[in-house]
């Protein structure tokens, strides 16, 4: 698997989505090497914080809509929703390195991280009304819940990008830095944090996110029964169609 590279180095293991061509999108045997490497990354006593990053043009174009169309993900232990079980449940800090375009998935998987750094042409999108669906990885939950109802509803109901300012003042970003410096500054933050007391960090972070962790396997099991459900139906099928064929799509006679 090239298309997301794992390096093991000082405590800290590095995902990268490394398909830039299409946009660092996702396929399934991708989120199946995401969903095994995290949990190779919480047995590894040699991992102590996982770093998820990109290239300083992309971060992800979310779901590859190629795929999603071919191979729908059929069920709780289809490889996306293995990885979103385990990034959400994930006890070792998770830290992102965003430049560049997050689409769905690209964006919704930073609700589950520790820390967010972006670079300044960072730019967030959930669109996920505007392709037929609905939101997954918690988002639905999680959103709301950081950013406050109507500037949640402004980012999943019209699901335009939101830039990396606005995404540091709602608090789903850290820190904004130049995109060229932007996975060197998430690494030397990695070895900050490995180098702390693995014990106290897992326990901060269970002491952080315990009072939700059932709440959020809920919400995510709901909308993934809805998202694959809404995958098949017409509003999808004219959404992911009129983007292989690069046109606009047409809802209205839905
Ligand atoms: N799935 C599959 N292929 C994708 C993709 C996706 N989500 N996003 C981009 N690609 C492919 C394009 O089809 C294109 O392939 P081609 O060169 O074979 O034609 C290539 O990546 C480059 O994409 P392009 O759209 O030309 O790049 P851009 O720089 O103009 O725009 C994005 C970048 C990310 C803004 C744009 O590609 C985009 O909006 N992608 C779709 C995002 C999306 O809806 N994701 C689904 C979320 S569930």
């Amino acid at each position: 698997m090239t298309d997301i590279l794992n390096h093991i180095d000082q405590g800290v293991m590095t995902l990268t989505f490394n398909r830039v061509d299409k946009k660092n999108s996702i396929t399934s045997a991708m989120y199946a090497a995401l969903a095994d490497a995290m949990e190779q990354a919480e047995q590894d006593a040699a991992v102590r914080v996982v770093v998820i990053q990109g290239h300083e043009t992309i971060f992800s174009a979310g779901n590859d809509i190629a795929d999603f169309l071919n191979n729908p993900p059929a069920g709780q232990d289809s490889p996306v929703f293995r990885f979103l079980r385990n990034i959400a449940a994930f006890p070792k800090p998770v830290i992102a390195a965003v430049a560049g375009p997050a689409v769905g998935i690209g964006t919704t998987l930073l609700f589950h991280c520790d820390l967010v750094y972006a670079g300044d042409n960072a730019a967030f999108s959930m669109p996920f009304v505007n392709l037929g669906l609905c939101p997954e990885a918690a988002s639905s939950l999680l959103v709301p819940q950081m950013m406050g109802y109507h500037r949640a509803a402004e980012a999943l109901l019209m699901g335009e990008p939101f830039m990396a300012e606005a995404a540091q003042e709602v608090g789903l970003v850290n820190r904004v830095v130049p995109p060229l410096e932007l996975n060197n500054y998430a690494q030397a933050q990695a070895r900050k944090l490995a180098a702390k007391p693995i014990t106290s960090l897992t326990e901060t972070k269970r002491l952080m996110k315990g009072g939700q962790a059932a709440h959020i396997k809920a919400q995510m099991a709901e909308e993934g029964a809805s998202f694959g459900r809404m995958l098949r139906e017409p509003a999808a099928k004219e959404a992911f169609g009129a983007f292989m064929e690069k046109r606009k799509p047409d809802f209205s006679k839905l």
